[in-house]
């Protein structure tokens, strides 16, 4: 059985894609043992509360310095002592100690076709805008293990997605969400908890 934490900050529509794949067998051997936002007020937590699932919220602004937050932050993660961590629209830069620890049990969702798109500031609704002031024909989603940098870690997956004429950033948002996120992010977990990567 592998033992997921998820990360979020968000809406966590990706949490809910994970929990939902779960229920319907489409990630084998699966658990999401807890899930942890920086942000109380995160949707994400209630999607959690009402699948069940342990949640805390751990955030920065608790915390007087950064490295007490990323203590904390890795302190709470190893008591949950995850087999894979999942990294769901989570906002905060992961503690260099932490990519250490985990090295290769750290993935994370990034809404564009790495390595496009990507990189400091790119994130969210911005990664789509960008993609559409480049005027690409196609975007999409991609998975990949976490390193040092800023979505440099190795690709796991990714899923193309068409730009519609006359897109605004929200509309291919939400399709490269429906399109490529929901779809590739479980199946690289069930890939993971399968040993099929
Ligand atoms: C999505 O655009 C996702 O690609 C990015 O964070 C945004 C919100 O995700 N990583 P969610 O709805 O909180 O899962």
């Amino acid at each position: 059985m592998l033992n997921i934490l998820v990360c979020v900050s968000g809406g966590g529509t990706n949490l809910q894609a994970i929990i939902d794949a779960i229920n319907e067998g489409k990630i084998r051997n699966t658990k999401i043992k807890c899930v942890i936002s920086n942000n109380e007020g995160a949707f994400a937590l209630e999607r959690a509360k009402n699948a069940g699932i342990d949640a805390a919220c751990v955030s920065p602004k608790s915390y007087e310095t950064r490295e007490a937050f990323n203590k904390a932050f890795l302190d709470k993660v190893n008591e949950i002592n995850p087999d894979l961590i999942v990294l769901a629209g989570f906002l905060v830069v992961i503690p260099p100690a932490m990519i250490e620890q985990y090295r290769g049990k750290i993935i994370n969702i990034h809404p564009s076709l790495i390595p496009s798109f990507c990189g400091t500031g790119y994130y969210g609704l911005k990664v789509h805008e960008k993609a559409l002031e480049r005027g690409v024909k196609v975007t999409g989603a991609t998975v990949h293990f976490v390193d040092e940098g800023t979505d440099t870690g190795p690709i796991i997956l990714q899923k193309a997605v068409n730009v519609e004429k006359g897109d605004t950033p929200k509309q291919l948002q939400q399709r490269v969400m429906e399109q490529a996120e929901w779809i590739i992010l479980p199946q690289a977990i069930d890939m993971i908890a399968n040993n099929e990567l």
